[in-house]
């Protein structure tokens, strides 16, 4: 059953016309006759997981947003900036219109201003198709002045980032929003209180997923909706499959799908003659799972992912076959977060530069036996100390592979031992400088870097 994919029953949802001949806007029109709060009241009976990565109840984060307030906002974060994580654009390109009703229902349950959809700059054609069904919404009465006669006034606008991985980081978005550089803000005060939303207003930040969802819970009620999934994770998540297999793709399920049925029911099993090795479940972000049975056989929900030390995130799975040396595979993950890392604070700033230093040198195979204890320091020193989760994110691939692949670390740092033995040996007649100077040089060299 998809709730979110909903293109796969109903050829042209996305053309107005069609959406609501379909039950389209039904949810917003049961909204706009309810009080404010029991429309926060039915997200919250409804069990919905925010689905942007955090996956924080959503009713529960909607009744945060103070009534006082006379200015609201709700930002849709439409940045899709995970690794591996492509079902936001998916979402948004077959069903604009289910994603501009989640937003005025949650908007309609705060009572916003205004709802700003904060797209990556990469998404610009969407941004532009997004705008005319804004117009079209708009010239029904669903978005603007006096939405379907309720009084209540909400104008949708689009935005464009110019693409960075922290803007989808809700603060640093809200910093970009507003025009500035995009650095997370330190809080609190968080986004959904005074002072800490957009422009200082109080605001809700959600994801594309999220919302999506939103339109199927206010039209069917949210039992129709906890009876899909698992009792802590209720209705479907789109999984993003890639890597090393025959049919990557998007893929909705109902919460609590297994990976095995994921990777070899729906996503055709692995490429031809490879056998699976690793799972990245939350593409770059999430701690690396070894590719065992009791992993294949977990659910895929939020609690059972963290029974196995990692998390579900966005769902952007990233399977990784025997070929693959995931010493290289956390290499490439920390070169990425040292590239994106905003170096607003330090322990993210420094330690992302140390951990690409030392983990390059020992994929290089130049490594020291004490290498892998000096990650785990730089990396445990940056977790739970930062301004926002990347600090946690960049130390997560390294932390992760050093725990559940200690044989590979060790095989590179092995290799690097004999080569210097190597070196070692009784140099050429025509050696100036005798290698065995220049290991012994480096063996004594501090302890990180060179
Ligand atoms: C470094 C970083 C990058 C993030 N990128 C995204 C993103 O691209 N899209 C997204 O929806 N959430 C992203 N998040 C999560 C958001 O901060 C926020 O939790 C989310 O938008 C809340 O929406 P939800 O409750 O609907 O999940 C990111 C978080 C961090 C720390
Ligand atoms: S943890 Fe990293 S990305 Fe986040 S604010 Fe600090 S420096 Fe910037």
């Amino acid at each position: 059953m998809y709730i979110l994919f909903r293109e796969k029953d109903i050829p042209d949802i996305h053309k107005y016309d069609v959406y609501t001949a379909n039950g389209g806007y039904e949810g917003l029109r049961k909204s706009v006759a309810m009080q404010p709060s029991e429309v926060i009241d039915v997200v919250k009976a409804s069990g919905l997981r925010g689905r942007g990565g955090a996956g924080f109840p959503t009713g529960v984060k909607w009744s945060f947003i103070p009534k006082s307030e006379p200015i609201k906002y709700v930002a849709v974060n439409a940045d899709e900036s995970e690794p591996g994580t492509f079902k936001d654009r998916q979402i948004m390109e077959n069903n604009p219109h289910q994603l501009i009703e989640g937003a005025m229902i949650c908007a309609y349950a705060i009572q916003a201003t205004a709802v700003y959809i904060y797209l990556r700059g990469e998404f610009w054609d969407l941004a532009h198709e997004l705008d005319k069904c804004i117009e079209e919404a708009q010239r029904n009465n669903l978005v603007g002045d006096n939405v379907l006669g309720s009084g209540w006034n909400c104008p949708v606008y689009t935005h464009l980032g110019a693409g960075a991985y922290i803007c989808g980081e809700e603060s640093a978005l809200l910093e970009s929003l507003e025009g500035k550089l995009g650095q997370p803000r330190v809080r609190p005060p968080f986004p959904a209180q005074k002072g800490g939303g957009l422009y200082g207003e109080p605001t809700v930040v959600n994801n594309v997923e999220t919302l999506g969802s939103v339109p199927f819970i206010m039209r069917e009620g949210p039992a129709a909706y906890k009876a899909i999934g698992t009792e802590k994770s209720p209705g479907t998540k789109v999984f993003c499959v890639c890597g090393s297999v025959q049919k990557p793709g998007n893929y909705e399920l109902p919460l609590g799908t297994t990976f095995r049925e994921l990777i070899f029911d729906h996503a055709g099993g692995m490429a031809e003659g490879r056998t699976i090795k690793a799972i990245l479940p939350s593409g770059a972000s999430g701690p690396i799972v070894p590719a065992n049975d009791k992993v294949l056989d977990s659910p895929l929900t939020y609690e059972d992912m963290a029974a196995l030390d990692t998390v579900l995130g966005s769902a952007s799975v990233i399977v990784l076959d025997d070929s693959v040396d995931v010493v290289w595979a956390a290499m490439k993950m920390t070169k990425f977060f040292k590239h994106e890392s905003c170096g607003k604070c330090t322990p993210c700033r420094e330690g992302t530069y140390w951990l690409d230093k030392v983990i390059s040198r020992i994929m290089d195979d130049k490594g020291r036996p004490e290498d892998v204890d000096l990650i785990n320091n730089i990396a445990k020193n940056m977790t739970g100390v930062t301004l926002c989760a990347l600090g946690d994110f960049a130390a997560n691939p390294i932390l992760a592979t050093i725990k559940n692949f200690p044989d590979e670390f060790k095989a590179h740092i092995e290799k690097a031992a004999t080569a210097a033995v190597e070196v070692a040996k009784p140099a050429a007649a025509v050696e100036r400088r005798p290698p065995v100077k220049r290991a012994a040089r480096d063996a004594a060299a501090p302890a990180v870097g060179d």
